[in-house]
């Protein structure tokens, strides 16, 4: 097998893992999970969106989730903007680093965020304008990489071009999401190998969701193609409110133990992520999802 020496987990369970919540989660639960996670070794904790409230209510405090978690030096705290409003909540909540998010398919980008492809791009064009003002870094999301809940099976083509744009407007890498869960090994590297004639390997970061059980398997394939990022939340928290269906991301802990079985550096300590993640689930009244959190939590009443 051909696998990196080292790989970068981008742990996105404060916020994919926290926006589905239908009840409201308190502040200081969302700002001892970031920094938990932080301490933890992670590099790259994804905080927040600044969405419509309406739409998203869980994320409405992201400002003051960012105004009270600690910010570790090297660690970076990116939110998820849709439009230039939420560009002005990310520069007054003083965000080093920015993701903005669209879709592989119409249906779902009418559905999550109100306009089409072709308009999402417009309304990241003064997104980007004041990111580039501001010195922030933007990561670019591409949703429904492998099939779409309304639109069915998604062509890579459709993926490639997408990432394209997204790349040479800027973003300094390109997250591909299978937003519903229900890829598999084969056609997760057929999309990738599409997005890299368009997008260099290094710049890209693989995102699964785990509805039907092969995140891990889909990142084994993908890493053995030359992909080292991999998106991942805590105690395999999350969904997206508008993909009907949807669970959590891959849990973090389930792919810190997948790499260090392999001997793949990640930077990120297993029991400390853990303990995160049995706190939020007692917050939140449930169990975690990931397998490797549940081993452990049994291991530890034991
Ligand atoms: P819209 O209704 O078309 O927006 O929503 P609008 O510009 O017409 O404005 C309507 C109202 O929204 C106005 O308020 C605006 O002020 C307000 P009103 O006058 O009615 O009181 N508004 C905002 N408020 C706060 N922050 C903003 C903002 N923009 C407008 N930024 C919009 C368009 C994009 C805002 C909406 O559809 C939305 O917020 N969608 C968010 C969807 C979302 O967050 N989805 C989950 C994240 S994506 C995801 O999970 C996938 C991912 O994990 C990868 C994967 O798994 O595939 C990333
Ligand atoms: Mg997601």
């Amino acid at each position: 097998m051909n696998f990196p020496q080292a790989v970068r987990l981008v742990e996105v369970g404060p916020r994919d893992g926290l926006q589905n919540e239908s009840k409201p989660v308190p502040v200081d639960a969302k700002v001892a999970l970031i920094d938990a996670l932080s301490a933890a070794g992670h590099a790259t904790v994804e905080a927040g969106s600044f969405v419509s409230p309406k739409w998203v209510p869980q994320m409405a405090s992201t400002d003051e989730v960012m105004a009270r978690i600690v910010r570790k030096p090297g660690v970076s705290y990116p939110v998820l903007v849709p439009n230039k409003q939420g560009m002005n909540g990310a520069v007054e909540a003083k965000c080093g680093e920015i993701a903005i998010f669209t879709a592989a398919s119409e249906a779902f980008c009418r559905k999550n965020t109100n306009c089409s492809i072709d308009e999402s791009f417009e309304r990241f064009a003064p997104v980007m304008e004041a990111a580039q003002k501001h010195g922030m870094k933007v990561r670019g999301y591409v949703s429904t990489v492998l099939a779409c809940t309304y639109d069915g099976k998604v062509a890579p083509a459709k993926v490639a071009e997408v990432s394209d744009r997204l790349f040479r407007m800027g973003c300094y890498e390109i997250s591909l999401g299978d937003t519903i869960g229900v890829g598999t090994p084969g056609e997760s590297v057929a999309m990738i190998d599409a997005v890299a004639e368009k997008v260099p390997r290094e710049k890209i970061a693989a995102h699964f969701h785990d509805t039907y059980g092969q995140s891990l398997a889909n990142i084994l394939a993908v890493m053995e193609r030359g992909i080292a990022v991999f998106d991942t939340a805590v105690a395999g928290l999350g969904g997206c409110p508008y993909a009907k269906g949807a669970s959590g991301n891959v849990g973090t802990e389930d792919v810190i133990y997948l790499m260090n079985g392999l001997g793949i550096r990640h930077g990120v300590d297993l029991d400390a992520i853990a303990a995160a993640g049995r706190e939020i689930c007692m917050a939140l009244g449930r169990e975690p999802a990931s397998k490797v959190a549940q081993a452990l939590k049994a291991k530890q009443a034991a």
